[in-house]
C-alpha cells in the first residue's frame, strides 16, 4: 500500500539541509523503493510536475518528475515519470530562457526564473542503472527545479525580478496567455 507523504512547506529548515547520496545497496532495500513508490504517489496527488525526497522530509538526493496532462501547467508538454538517484546536472552552452515556475512547498506563489536550455544528466534510476542523458527546453528546466531542491534551493532564491511574483489566480487571470506562447516557443526550438 502506498501512502501519502506530509509535503514540507518553505520555512521548514528540511527544505534548506543538505541531502544525503544513497549507495546501490541502500537503494535497493524494500523500504527504499516503498518511499520511491510514496514519493511518485504523492507528487501525483498534489498535482506536481515534480517532487524531491527532501520535500517530503526525507534528505535523500532522490527527485522525482513526471508531467501528465497536468492540470496545473495545462501548457507544458508531458514528460515521462523519471526518479532520478543522485543526479548531476552540467548546463551545455551558453542558452537560458525564461520560465514561470510554481512549487509544491512554496503555497500559490510563481515567478520567472532563468534556467539552462540544454543540460547533461548523470544519475542512476530507481534500480540503480546508470542514466547519462542530455534533456533540453522545459523538461531541463524541471530537472534543474528539483536538483535544486536537492542542493537545498527553491525557485524563489533564483527569482531575479521579484515584480514578477503573481499568485496562481492571477497567472491565470493575467500571464498564462503569454507564458502557453512562450512556452510554445521553447518547445519549438528545443523540441520539448
Ligand atoms: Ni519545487
Amino acid at each position: 500500500m502506498n501512502r501519502l507523504l506530509n509535503i514540507a512547506q518553505i520555512g521548514d529548515p528540511v527544505l534548506r539541509e543538505p541531502t544525503t547520496e544513497l549507495t546501490p545497496d541502500l537503494l535497493a532495500q524494500a523500504e527504499m523503493q516503498q518511499f520511491i513508490d510514496d514519493l511518485i504517489e504523492t507528487m501525483r496527488a498534489a498535482k506536481g510536475a515534480g517532487l524531491a525526497a527532501n520535500q517530503v522530509h526525507q534528505s535523500l538526493r532522490i527527485c522525482a518528475i513526471e508531467v501528465r496532462d497536468n492540470p496545473r501547467y495545462p501548457y507544458r508538454p508531458n514528460i515521462p515519470l523519471t526518479i532520478l538517484v543522485n543526479p548531476v546536472l552540467t548546463p551545455v552552452g551558453e542558452d537560458m530562457f525564461e520560465n514561470y515556475e510554481g512549487c509544491l512547498s512554496v503555497p500559490n506563489l510563481r515567478g520567472i526564473v532563468h534556467r539552462h536550455s540544454v543540460v547533461d544528466v548523470s544519475a542512476m534510476d530507481r534500480n540503480g542503472a546508470p542514466i547519462q542523458t542530455r534533456v533540453k527546453g522545459m523538461i531541463a528546466a524541471t530537472y534543474q527545479h528539483e536538483v535544486d531542491h536537492l542542493n537545498g534551493l527553491l525557485f524563489l532564491d533564483r527569482v531575479g525580478d521579484s515584480r514578477s511574483l503573481v499568485t496562481w489566480e492571477n497567472f491565470e487571470r493575467y500571464h498564462l496567455q503569454q507564458v502557453a506562447e512562450n512556452v510554445g516557443k521553447v518547445v519549438a526550438q528545443y523540441g520539448s
